[in-house]
């Protein structure tokens, strides 16, 4: 038997014997040509059988194959330029291992409800395919980007006997004889205490909020990264973040052009991912809100009054007034987290931003973290939260506490943005939202 070869290799195989295996997507039969088109993980190839070649068995096999069976294919590499992917096989053998049952997903059009519902099966479909290959890039750069820096990986637990992100979203489950648990929101608490031990760290995984809310933007479960470093100021985050996002952005477009291509997306929007973003104080973001919301020309936009936190669609007014990502920065500490540092020069302001990408809103949420024990403690009381939980928290601020910061970036909206998906449902294979669990 022939070697086998990846479909996204066949370029280098011209005029060869190979061995394909994989699914297959379609089959046609026209005269004394048929096609069968493969996909294989890597791309999909067409692959092309002569009546008079391969003999009428195999050749009528082609108008028999369900849509989605498993096959093996022998055949030669032709390279040719008007074939999708610049190769078509010349199919000399055929074995089908395992004959699909009626496929539910067809060519033709689906409602989401029907596709969500057959997630496992919708996977295979070439554009979630291209998404979710953007997905495992993002990943993967978020990471790789981070470790070439001299970050550490510190992975922080998913039960835990705490709220990071306040309190109204939390996911409570049973621990043994040691009361609640919750699952994490996020894993910054714990990552800084790695942050006090090696300097840079982040923390990799899923969060989860019990958020009812029904926006294209939100999960209950997601995916986010957090980098924490010591003796960084707000500056110097909002410096690594640019710096970041970019990296992550150009890797996502030498590496997965192809699939932002199929995706539609405008590659230019990205090709200006470049630093330095601009930054947008709160009071100005508020001002612009207001002027736009009284023109009456931005349809739906509400004005704001100093204090109130920003809403999607102030998010998506304010992010589309600028060609590239954009940080808003110094929100009132009352709307934000707990262990944000107050600006020194106007403790109603917390040192944090929001970075808000081109017609989208929020992917990376940040700030200096309170590094003083006293001021700590103070806010834990009057955001209500146990001391008891938070002695460990409190213990980083005894032991040679340092300023510090860092952020959070959510995969999905990273992705969402990055690929042009309209929906942070099909940027995770599996989706959880308020009204789904299945499959
Ligand atoms: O702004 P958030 O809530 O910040 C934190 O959790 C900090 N502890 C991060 C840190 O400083 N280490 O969340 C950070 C990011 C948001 O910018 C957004 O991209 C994403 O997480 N995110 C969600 N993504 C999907 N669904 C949700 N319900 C999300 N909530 C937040
Ligand atoms: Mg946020």
């Amino acid at each position: 038997m022939p070697e086998i070869c990846p479909v996204d290799r066949l370029q280098e195989r011209a005029d060869r014997e190979v061995l394909l295996r994989g699914w297959v997507r379609t089959t046609r039969r026209k005269g004394k040509i048929g096609f069968l088109v493969l996909r294989d993980g890597t791309g999909d190839v067409q692959c092309v059988a002569v009546r008079s070649e391969v003999g009428d068995a195999l050749f009528d096999l082609l108008d028999r194959v369900p849509q989605e069976s498993s096959v093996e294919v022998e055949g030669t590499v032709r390279v040719d330029a008007r074939a999708p992917g610049g190769v078509e096989v010349g199919l000399r053998a055929l074995r089908v291992l395992h004959e699909a049952e009626p496929y539910p997903i067809t060519p033709k059009e689906h409602g989401p409800e029907f596709l969500m519902e057959h997630r496992h099966l919708w996977v295979r479909s070439s554009l979630q395919h291209a998404l979710l290959r953007v997905r495992a890039e993002v990943v993967a750069a978020a990471q790789e980007w981070l470790n070439g820096e001299g970050f550490i990986r510190y992975d922080t637990p998913i039960l835990t006997p705490c709220a990071c992100e306040g309190t109204s979203d939390l996911f409570e489950t049973k621990y043994f004889d040691l009361g609640s648990a919750f699952l994490t929101q996020s894993g910054q608490l714990y990552v800084e205490s790695g942050m006090m031990a090696f300097g840079k760290v982040y923390c990799f995984g899923p969060t989860f909020r019990s958020e009812k809310s029904k926006t294209r933007r939100h999960l209950t479960e997601f995916w986010m990264i957090e980098p924490e470093v010591a003796f960084a100021g707000f500056e110097d985050n909002l410096a690594l973040q640019e710096r970041y996002f970019s990296g992550i952005v150009r890797r996502v477009l030498e590496r997965r052009r192809a699939d932002l291509a199929a995706l539609g997306r405008d590659l230019a929007a990205l090709e200006r991912v470049t630093p330095p973003f601009p930054r947008l104080p709160y009071d100005d973001a508020v001002a612009m809100v207001n002027a736009a919301a009284a023109s009456g020309k931005e349809e739906g936009l509400t004005p704001l009054s100093w204090g109130e936190d920003l809403g999607a669609p102030h998010e998506v007014f304010l992010s589309r007034q600028f060609d590239r990502p954009v940080f808003v920065t110094r929100y009132p500490a009352k709307v934000k987290a707990f262990y944000m540092q107050p600006d020194p020069a106007r403790p109603e302001v917390a040192l944090c931003a929001d970075l808000l990408a081109p017609g989208y809103g929020e992917i990376i949420g940040g700030s200096e973290r309170i590094h003083d024990r006293a001021l700590l403690e103070r806010r834990l009381a009057e955001h209500g939260l146990p001391a008891e939980a938070f002695r460990w928290y409190v213990d980083l601020r005894r032991y040679g506490s340092v300023p510090h910061s860092g952020f959070g970036m959510g995969i999905e909206r990273a992705v969402a943005w990055i690929a042009g998906a309209t929906h942070l449902r099909e940027t995770i294979p599996f989706a959880r939202t308020l009204y789904k669990i299945y499959p």
